[in-house]
């Protein structure tokens, strides 16, 4: 049997978004009294999948674990660390590159979203990116990978990775682990296009509501956002086809803490008119006490330094043996 663990990890490809926050950030904060194990990583191996400024990969990094402390997940109770400090992450990524089949990664979604129609011009890395994600969890033998929605089929590919190399090499050494995916707006759709998941790493959409956003921004885009010109519905099922009003209501829900039913019981009615500014003075007031600690933090780059230095230590603490176990198991 293996221990409890959590894993999760957040890009650090452009600033962190209200997606990032309520289907990742706020969760880990909530779970973190439970007393199970949470590492957490700025995964900066798989930005780079993408062409990413040195110079600004260097103060993302900074600015997500930024984040995650302002989003109230203390660095001493979890492990938060970049990636790239810890080898292991590419060494067993490599091993998981043997053990993955190209058709497995071929029928990847993200794969698909993200080479586009270019795909010969996509990097090797972009395709690889399930591969060293299912390493990244593995590598600290991790039971429960809280995610969003997008991510469910790369969870799904690191525990066929994990059985297959069970399977192959004879041994019980990988847990299976589980995506775990909760809540009202496990995933935050683009404020232009209810289809279209809203995304830090899509230069596109500048809709996009950013964890560092000041008030007049958040308010001006939520006033922008597509909706539809009929009234809010008082059931859940109201919202059916209609992907813009049925988002702005799971913001709405997510960020209060309550379920979508809730908030049609009171606002069922309205127009969005109306509804818009609610959400942007609740989304201004759980937000913006984030960014100001997230700009106080910024202000000490060598003290963030010195929070993923910690990290990584710890994280190698546990991630070490299994890469020398890894290896052995494979005779190398
Ligand atoms: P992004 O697509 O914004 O670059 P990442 O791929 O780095 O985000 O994902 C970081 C975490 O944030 C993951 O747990 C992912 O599931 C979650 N996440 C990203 N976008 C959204 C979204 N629109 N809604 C809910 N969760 C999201
Ligand atoms: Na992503």
């Amino acid at each position: 049997a293996f221990a409890h663990r959590v894993f999760s990890g957040i890009q650090p490809s452009g600033g962190l978004t209200l997606g990032n926050y309520l289907g990742a950030l706020k969760r880990f904060a909530q779970s973190q009294n439970t007393g199970v194990q949470s590492i957490y990583c700025m995964v900066d191996m798989h930005a780079i999948t993408v062409w990413q400024d040195p110079a600004t990969l260097t103060r993302a990094t900074r600015e997500l674990c930024a984040g995650f402390i302002a989003s109230g997940i203390d660095p001493e109770k979890s492990i938060l660390f970049n990636q790239s400090q810890v080898a292991g992450h590419a060494q067993l990524a490599w091993v998981f590159n043997c053990v993955a089949r190209m058709g497995w990664m071929q029928r990847m979604t993200q794969w698909k979203d993200k080479a586009g129609k270019n795909q010969q011009n996509a990097s090797l890395g972009l395709f690889a990116y399930p591969a060293l994600m299912a390493a990244d969890i593995l590598l600290y033998h991790a039971t429960h990978v809280p995610v969003g929605e997008d991510q469910k089929q790369h969870v799904e590919l690191t525990r066929d990775i994990a059985i297959k190399f069970n399977h192959d090499f004879g041994v019980d050494f990988f847990p299976i682990p589980e995506p775990v995916i909760e809540g009202a707006a496990t995933r935050v759709m683009s404020l232009r296009d209810g289809s279209k998941k809203m995304s830090k790493s899509d230069p596109s959409d500048m809709a996009r509501i950013n964890m560092t956003d000041d008030a007049d921004a958040i308010a001006s885009k939520i006033r922008k956002a597509k909706t539809d010109p009929e009234a809010l519905p008082s059931e859940a099922e109201g919202l059916e086809g209609r992907a813009e009003a049925r988002n702005l209501v799971r913001i709405y829900a997510a960020l209060s803490d309550t379920t979508v039913d809730d908030v049609l019981r009171d606002v069922g009615g309205r127009q969005f008119s109306e509804f818009k500014p609610m959400l942007s003075d609740l989304a201004v007031a759980k937000l913006s006490p984030i960014s100001v600690e997230m700009a106080r933090l910024m202000e000490n780059p060598s003290e963030i330094d010195a929070i993923l230095a910690r990290g990584a230590e710890r994280a190698r603490e546990i991630a070490t043996p299994v890469i020398d176990r890894t290896l052995e198991i494979v005779g190398m």
